[in-house]
């Protein structure tokens, strides 16, 4: 194995949002490279990872606080998913229905020690292996101390040298705990604490910053934003601005595809994209009893403030007085968000749906069916909808932030892919919406702009080589800087 990657979640393993599907798709692409590259989870209780088949890889234990832990890696047999998957079987931490949270959405008590057992099983395996990976690339805060452990824990003195790369998908969320629940932590030198401190308080992902030897967050523009507002850590990307890249997410295209995808109604056959368009349009119309001939706006998220649906409502409210369209809502999260999204659907019951939860073949068919797609993001990172909904025809309407900011244009752009506003507010989404609805109108516009987006190279053949070059540097140098 070349490069180990480490999350928490993984398409299709188990998926709350978008780093499943990058963890679920960038160790494929860099293994159809000739890159051997593996990634470990935790082995939550999702329908799929009850369902697959594994063999015990090894079956060990660490110590910790109140003694030994035992724990198993399993690997998947199946190899359908284009690289080896293994997981960390550790029942009384993992195997739960909710990935971060309760199923009612309150948080687990013992949050930070389900991330620190997963990341001291990690290193525990790894740490046996004959021939060891030559990086360990970590994902987000709930691996962000393994580049610190590696480095400073006596323990995994024989991983000191393998340098770690870490991914930051959303600085929101950086998993900080109290000095107080310091006994968690395995064996370190006093003198490291600093590394763990952010704010007086041990913080995985400011502490990864410190210690990874490259730092990637998932685009350009989501990089500079860090530098002025990380919920506490900008000081800290802008000292360790030499080794942080941005990179631009791609699409799984064997996931996301209007030719294969089999979840959606019709594909597309060749270059018949109006035709697909259309077919898919009818039939989401049909079962949701709107009417196809006006303009058909999605929304497919999860329902947090981050990113705006919250707007969702007083804008449509607005826009229904004036003319007629459909929309189809999907997402679930925050109990108030979820309340508002349902009372505009029973207040406006014939042009607006929400279907509450979490739904993968209804969200593939919201992206073939829809005019417009609705982001109206207060923070996003990458974004993976936009992509998606480009890939598929429909027309993104964006908040100009992050990475929404690289991947779509403007209509007064020279090549429009979509339609921005410059603020999350209702009276610039009304605005957006209006704009749509006037493209509408113009169906050579929005069938040529449709068509245009579902040519664009999306494709994780191109958004993995910034990550080979980062590779292969480190793998010789060990350093960025
Ligand atoms: P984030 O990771 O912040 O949630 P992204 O745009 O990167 O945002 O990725 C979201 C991913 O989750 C996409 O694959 C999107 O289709 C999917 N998704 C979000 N909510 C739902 C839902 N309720 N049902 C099905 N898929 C969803
Ligand atoms: C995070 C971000 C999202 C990004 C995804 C995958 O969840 O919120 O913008 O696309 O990670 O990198």
């Amino acid at each position: 194995m070349d490069i180990l990657h480490c999350s928490f979640e993984c398409y299709p393993a188990a998926k709350v949002g978008g780093l499943a599907d990058v963890a679920g798709a960038l160790p494929k692409y860099l293994n159809q490279v000739n890159l051997s590259t593996a990634l470990i989870m935790p082995k939550h209780d999702t329908p799929w990872l009850n369902q697959a088949s594994f063999a015990v890889d090894y079956a060990g234990s660490f110590r910790w606080y109140y003694g030994d832990v035992g724990f198993r890696v399993l690997r998947e047999t199946t190899g359908t998913l284009g690289f080896p998957l293994y997981v960390v079987e550790l029942n009384d931490l993992f195997l739960r229905r909710g990935i971060y949270v309760r199923e009612n959405g309150y948080p687990y008590h013992d949050e930070p020690e389900r991330y620190i057992a997963f990341q001291l099983a990690v290193l525990n395996w790894v740490k046996q292996f004959q021939t060891k990976p030559k990086l360990i690339h970590v994902h987000d805060h709930h691996c962000g101390l393994i580049p610190l452990f590696m480095q400073c824990g006596p323990e995994f003195h024989a991983l000191r040298s393998i340098p770690t790369v870490f991914t930051i998908h959303n600085g929101l969320y950086q998993g900080a705990f109290s000095w107080d629940k310091k006994y968690i932590l395995p064996y370190l030198p006093s003198q490291v604490y600093g590394l763990l401190d952010w704010n007086d308080a041990i913080n995985p992902m400011a502490c990864a910053v410190k210690c990874a030897q490259a730092v990637t967050t998932v685009s350009k523009g989501y990089l500079q934003e860090l530098m002025q507002f990380a919920n506490g850590l900008e000081t800290l990307f802008q000292k360790e601005h030499q080794k942080c890249f941005g990179i631009i997410n791609g699409i799984d295209g064997e996931v996301w595809s209007p030719e294969r995808d089999r979840y959606i109604d019709h594909l597309r056959e060749g270059s018949l994209s109006r035709e697909f368009k259309k077919a898919n349009k009818e039939s989401l119309c049909r079962d949701y009893g709107f009417k196809f001939d006006k303009p058909l706006f999605i929304f497919i998220g999860r329902l947090v403030h981050e990113k705006g649906a919250d707007l969702i409502p007083d804008a449509i409210n607005k826009l229904l007085q004036q003319t007629e369209v459909y929309m189809l809502l999907l997402g679930s999260g925050s109990a108030d968000i979820e309340q508002a999204l349902r009372l505009c659907s029973v207040k406006h019951s014939a042009h607006v749906k929400y279907a509450q939860g979490y739904n993968e073949p209804l969200s593939h068919r919201m992206y073939a069916s829809a005019d417009f797609l609705i982001m109206p993001s207060r923070i996003e990172p990458c974004g993976l909808n936009q992509l998606y909904a480009m890939h598929y025809g429909t027309i993104p309407i964006v908040n100009d932030i992050g990475g929404l900011r690289g991947s779509v244009t403007d209509l007064t752009d020279a090549s429009p892919r979509g339609i921005k506003i410059k603020n999350a507010t209702v009276d610039e989404l009304y605005n957006g919406l209006k704009r749509a609805v006037s493209l509408f109108q113009n169906p050579e516009l929005l069938d040529s702009i449709s068509i245009k987006n579902m040519q664009i190279d999306f494709s994780w053949n191109e958004a993995i080589k910034p990550y080979l070059a980062i590779y292969e540097y480190l793998t010789k140098s060990k350093t960025m800087i």
